[in-house]
């Protein structure tokens, strides 16, 4: 077992990796927690919950929504929840940021707590404290900074997760280590068939090296002023294609990643071989690090991309495998590489 510690001005989180769920007392404080989850994790897992009300919300980015919410609110009230409270969430991402949020407003804010079940939910949604829901078919307009009191990460819960959301996970597994552990980018280049077929002793290490990289980065700029911006590596392009093309965000973010890694070798940043790491890697998890795309589309969704600034964009860069920095950059810069990453239709 493995803990982490995250402190920063909105609360302090308590980060258990290798933790088995039937752990959660420990984190609970002797208070029997409300529980939210949806139907599909209850449907695999009800059977290791701990004792407490459950309340189930939808599935998918439609439900994360202030409607949602509401129905939270309203099951709060149904079961007596008051500021002495608990909530837990049991679920992906979606459950922990709805969660999240309807406990960090109720009340003016209870305590909770997240047991993540999706990788993706472990290595990134679940730790920062960033709580929100969509409004009007933009992505975490509403929302909170309010730190989870606990965070456990199970790894037998993941068991259950179909191959899409194992290779989405592993899209920002493999970012963490790009912008901030060369070692641990060498760990998943040596361990990938552990690593896709879900070894618990890999996914403990990786689970808690990419939550080492991120609580660091948290700790040192929880509201995103400056050095936390790093994290969104990958995901200025990613999100661009996100907003044109159906793909999966982890996808999505695997092409936006390979672009950015060779705008860095345009800038001599990092080597061609480098680039050819990163794509190996990425294509070895079953992301795609290419795709046929309309570029001018996609630079039309990037210039209406709230990170826009004066012609420019806070871009994330790599400075070597491991090490990011982040500078301003041209938008017909990154049109020339779309044009030279994705044959264009
Ligand atoms: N708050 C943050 O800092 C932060 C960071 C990254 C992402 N996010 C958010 O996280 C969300 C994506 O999270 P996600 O990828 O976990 O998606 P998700 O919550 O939709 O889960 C993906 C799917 O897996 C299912 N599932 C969950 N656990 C399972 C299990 N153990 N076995 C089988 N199926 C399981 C879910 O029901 C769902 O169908 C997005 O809304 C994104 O905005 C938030």
């Amino acid at each position: 077992v493995n803990e982490l510690a995250l402190a920063g001005p909105t609360g302090q989180s308590r980060i258990g990796v290798g933790q088995p769920i039937a752990h959660l007392d420990a984190y609970c404080g002797g208070r029997v927690p409300v529980i939210i989850t949806n139907r599909k994790v209850s449907f695999h897992h009800d059977h290791r919950f701990p004792q407490g009300p459950v309340i189930e919300i939808g599935e998918g980015e439609e439900s994360k929504t202030l409607q949602t919410v509401e129905a939270v609110y309203s099951a709060f009230m149904e079961n007596g929840v008051d500021r002495s409270s608990l909530v837990v969430a049991v679920g992906g991402g979606i459950v922990c940021d709805v969660a999240g949020f309807a406990a960090s407003t109720y009340l003016r804010g209870l305590s909770f707590g997240f047991v993540p079940t999706t990788l993706l939910a472990q290595v990134d949604a679940s730790v920062g404290g960033k709580n929100g829901v969509n409004f009007h078919g933009y992505k975490n307009l509403i929302g909170t900074f309010s730190q989870p009191a606990f965070v456990l990460c199970d790894p037998a819960l993941l068991q259950t997760l179909p191959a899409e959301e194992i290779a989405n996970g592993y899209a920002e597994v493999v970012k963490a280590a790009a912008i901030g552990d060369g070692g641990l980018f060498a760990f998943l280049e040596e361990n990938r068939a552990g690593a896709l077929s879900l070894s618990p002793r890999i996914v403990e290490r990786v689970v808690y090296d990419s939550l080492r990289i991120k609580t660091a980065i948290v700790s040192r700029d929880e509201k995103e002023a400056g050095e936390r911006r790093v994290l969104n590596f990958g995901h200025t392009i990613g999100h661009g294609l996100e907003k044109v093309y159906r793909l999966r965000h982890g996808e999505a973010i695997s092409i936006g990643m390979a672009a950015a890694a060779r705008l860095s070798a345009a800038r001599g940043l990092i080597t061609g071989s480098e680039v050819a790491r990163l794509e190996t890697l990425l294509s070895g998890f079953g992301l795609p690090v290419r795709i046929a795309i309309d570029t001018a589309m996609v630079v039309d969704a990037l210039q209406k991309d709230k990170k826009r600034e004066g012609g420019s964009i806070h871009f994330v860069l790599l400075d070597g495998i491991g090490r990011a920095v982040i500078a301003p950059i041209e938008i017909g810069e990154i049109e020339g590489v779309l044009n030279d990453l994705c044959e264009s239709r």
